[in-house]
């Protein structure tokens, strides 16, 4: 065990990784991790997926595929604990132990169970409402002191540090105060919808994700929107510009390096009119599929080797468990069950 602070995150398996993933959440965690500044988890949310609507087949598939793209974006498992969350029982069943400190009421405020409840209306099952609870037993389990997240998510870092709190005045002091860790993250937007974000459940045509080939990218973007409407900056525009800037880095994911040229020329471009939408689409999609073309390759790698990918995740989860079951021992005789 190290000195450092303790990193963890999480990520449903609902979908291939899209480029909002990735400059949101992804990219932060592999930069967090190159800094060896930190001691990392990151893990695959499959029971927070069982609160949505993939079959059991689809699930499985996911599970292994998000594996499979975290490692191939650069998730060394050598330097983070990568791991599938059911595979430590330990989770669910910290799990309950929260949900007998935490009121109701303070499930009730939380935003994302709102928004998903209305957007599956036909399917609010107790899972979705009690989702925080399981996020924050993913994390304190671990004893997380720093949660790498998107914006949307800082809403269940605080129940977390609440939970943490409830929990050390009924039973003494024990869980660390959580913080969200939060970088400027730009906000990336839907390619035909630019005023909402990219989101795999607004369709495939709203989204690039990491392993499109370069083809798809380019014909997704030739129908990106671009028109304005009223003076200023379209939206549309704005996102594809942002792109450019985060991708146009020569060399791909693993360089590193920054050559912000042919923004600066598009920027400029932009301002005395002079802009060629088609000339930025093409151009934005050659630095994308070339910023993932070693992704693309890793991916297909690891996903023609799925003994070595299960080897990986098993010896992830034998390292997570060792930590979890250090907690749940002493959970349990706090709580007055051992
Ligand atoms: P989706 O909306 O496609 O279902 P998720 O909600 O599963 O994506 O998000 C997983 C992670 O990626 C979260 O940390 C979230 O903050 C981040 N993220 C998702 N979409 C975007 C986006 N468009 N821009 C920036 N970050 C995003
Ligand atoms: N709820 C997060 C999301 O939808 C995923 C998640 C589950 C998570 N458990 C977590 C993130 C613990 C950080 C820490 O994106």
């Amino acid at each position: 065990m190290s000195n450092k602070p303790l990193i963890v995150s999480g990520i449903q398996p609902t979908g291939n990784l899209h480029i909002g993933n990735y400059l949101g959440a992804v990219k932060n965690w592999i930069e967090l991790q190159n800094s060896g500044k930190y001691d990392m988890h990151i893990f695959i949310a499959d029971l927070h997926s069982l609160t949505g609507k993939l079959s059991a087949d689809e699930l499985r598939e996911q599970i292994i595929k998000t594996s499979a793209e975290l490692l191939a974006s650069g998730i060394d498992p050598k330097e983070t604990t990568l791991w599938v969350q059911s595979h430590v029982a330990e989770h669910s069943e910290l799990t309950w132990i929260f949900n007998c400190v935490t009121p109701i009421a303070e499930l009730e405020r939380m935003t994302q169970f709102k928004d998903k409840s209305q957007q599956q209306a036909k399917n609010i099952n107790v899972g979705l409402f009690d989702y925080p609870v399981l996020q924050a037993a993913d994390i304190l389990l671990y004893k997380g002191e720093l949660v790498p997240v998107g914006q949307d998510q800082v809403q269940h870092v605080e129940l977390t540090r609440d939970i943490a709190r409830w929990f050390n005045k009924k039973f003494g002091e024990y869980f660390p105060e959580t913080k969200p860790l939060l970088t400027e993250i730009p906000k990336v937007m839907s390619l035909l919808e630019p005023m909402k974000k990219m989101s795999k459940s607004l369709g495939l045509g709203h989204v690039i994700e990491l392993a499109d080939e370069p083809e798809v990218i380019e014909q997704k973007l030739k129908k990106a929107v671009t028109a304005t409407e009223g003076g200023g900056l379209a939206p549309g525009v704005e996102n594809l510009l942002l792109l450019l800037k985060q991708f146009s880095a020569q060399g791909g994911s693993t360089s590193g390096g920054s050559d912000d040229t042919l923004y600066k020329k598009f920027v400029s471009a932009e301002k005395d009119g002079s802009i060629r939408y088609g000339d930025l689409k093409t151009e934005l999609a050659k630095a994308i599929g070339t910023y993932f073309e070693e992704f693309r390759k890793k991916r297909l790698e690891l996903l023609e080797d799925r003994d070595k990918l299960g080897e990986i995740l098993a010896l992830g989860a034998k390292k997570a468990r060792v930590e979890a079951r250090e907690t749940m021992d002493s959970v349990r005789k706090m709580v007055g069950i051992r």
